[in-house]
Order: structure tokens, then C-alpha cells, then sequence
């Protein structure tokens, strides 16, 4: 199939897995804020490769191995392309727009999925998720917490998507500029009021791919 993206001009940013195979991700020079690897992406996808995961039942196999994954605001893809070269079977969603360059990353990656399995779809926060209605075991989210007009249709649509087993991972960076801490305020308020959260201490993310000023929680839906 030959796959091009409709933002023109890409440059290629480049993932190693913990097994020495690269991910190699088409960003754009012109478009939103979904046409480039965010730090938050990266270190999620990380984190997915530590030992938090790793499945003492298969000696050291990973437990993303026939999991269902969603990822919302996927961006690149990068995030949902991990978990589907780990196994998981990943739907990675974003707006239409980035629909395009979300195929030619999984087209030019394909070749690293090899039990795993991953497809894009539309999925607009707070619109219309009948498409996905069966609870994945995982919905992961990177850099979606920085919109003030989306923290409430984001909040809706995890209400609706995650089941009580469902494992949200939701990373984000802390930033202090701006309107931003008010938005990760408003996110986490209205959060609270449905969800649990834990966060993910520093020396259980990758060593090298984490920071201080980057979060990873894990969320689940309270009982
Ligand atoms: C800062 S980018 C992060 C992209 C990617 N997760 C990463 O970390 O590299 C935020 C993403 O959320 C998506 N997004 C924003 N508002 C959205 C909405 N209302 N519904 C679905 N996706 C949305 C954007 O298109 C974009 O891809």
C-alpha cells in the first residue's frame, strides 16, 4: 500500500525499544499539535516496556501480550505502536485530521507487530464512542490534559469508555506557564469525583525516558 501524509513536508523521530528495534515516527513540519512526539508519549511508551509489565507467567513474556488497548488524542501513534509491538491488541484514536498521518505511522511500522495488532480510528471526546463500547483492559492517554475546552467531553468520554477493570494510564507534563496549571486543576477535579489515581514514582518509569515535571498515573474507575 503506498501511504503518504496530507501535511506536507515530515521529518522522522526515532524510538529505540529495549530489544535494539527503532520505532521510526513521521512528524510533521506544519499542522496541530498531534503532528509531532510529545516528551509525554515517549515516556509512556517506556514505561510500557518496564518490568511493571513484564508477566512472570509466560518467564518474562509481557503482559501487554492479548491485552486491549485504546489510546485517545494518539497523535503520532507512537504510545499505541509500543503496546501493539508488545502484544496488545491497539485501536489508537484521534481527531479526522490525524487520521492520515496515524496510517503511514502504523504502515511504516508494521513490520515490528508481530502477535500484536493496531488500527486507527475517529473518536472525538464527548462525541460518539458507540464504535467502542466493549471496555479495553488499558485506555492510555499522553499530553491530552491541556486544553481548557476538552477537560469535560475527555472526562465524558473516559466515563463512558473505561469499565470497572478497565486501567486507565494517563501521562502528562506539568506545566506552570499560562493557563495550564488551571486546566490540569479543572482535569483533575472533575477526575476525582469518578476515578481513583496512583501515581507512578520515578524509579518504576524507564531510568533514562522520565522526569521530574512528567506524570504517570495509573486511573480506575471508582466502585
Ligand atoms: C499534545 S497532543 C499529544 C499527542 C500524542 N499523544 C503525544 O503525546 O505525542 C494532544 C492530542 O489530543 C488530540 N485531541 C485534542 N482535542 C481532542 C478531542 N476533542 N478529541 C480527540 N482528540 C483530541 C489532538 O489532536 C492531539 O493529537
Amino acid at each position: 500500500m503506498a501511504a503518504d501524509t496530507e501535511c506536507g513536508e515530515y521529518f522522522i523521530r526515532e524510538i529505540e525499544k529495549n530489544d535494539g528495534r527503532v520505532l521510526k515516527l513521521k512528524q510533521c513540519y506544519k499542522g496541530d499539535v498531534g503532528c509531532v512526539v510529545w516528551d509525554a508519549a515517549i515516556v509512556l511508551a517506556k514505561y510500557l516496556e518496564t518490568k511493571h509489565f513484564s508477566n512472570p507467567a509466560s518467564s518474562g513474556g509481557s503482559a501487554w501480550a492479548g491485552r486491549s488497548v485504546l489510546e485517545l488524542g494518539a497523535g503520532t501513534g507512537l504510545v499505541g505502536l509500543m503496546a501493539a509491538t508488545l502484544g496488545a491488541d491497539v485501536t489508537v484514536t484521534d481527531l479526522e485530521d490525524l487520521q492520515s498521518l496515524l496510517k503511514v505511522n502504523i504502515h511504516d511500522n508494521q513490520a515490528l507487530i508481530s502477535s500484536g495488532s493496531i488500527t486507527a480510528k475517529v473518536l472525538k471526546w464527548g462525541e460518539d464512542v458507540s464504535d467502542c463500547l466493549t471496555p479495553p483492559h488499558y485506555v492510555l492517554m499522553a499530553d491530552c490534559i491541556y486544553y481548557e475546552q476538552s477537560i469535560v467531553p475527555l472526562v465524558e468520554s473516559l466515563k463512558v469508555l473505561a469499565g470497572p477493570e478497565t486501567c486507565i494510564i494517563c501521562c502528562y507534563e506539568q506545566r506552570t506557564e499560562g493557563i495550564n496549571p488551571q486546566v490540569e486543576k479543572q482535569f483533575f477535579e472533575l477526575l476525582h469525583q469518578h476515578f481513583s489515581c496512583e501515581e507512578v514514582p520515578l524509579d518504576k518509569q524507564d531510568p533514562e525516558f522520565s522526569s521530574p515535571d512528567i506524570h504517570i498515573l495509573h486511573i480506575q474507575r471508582k466502585v
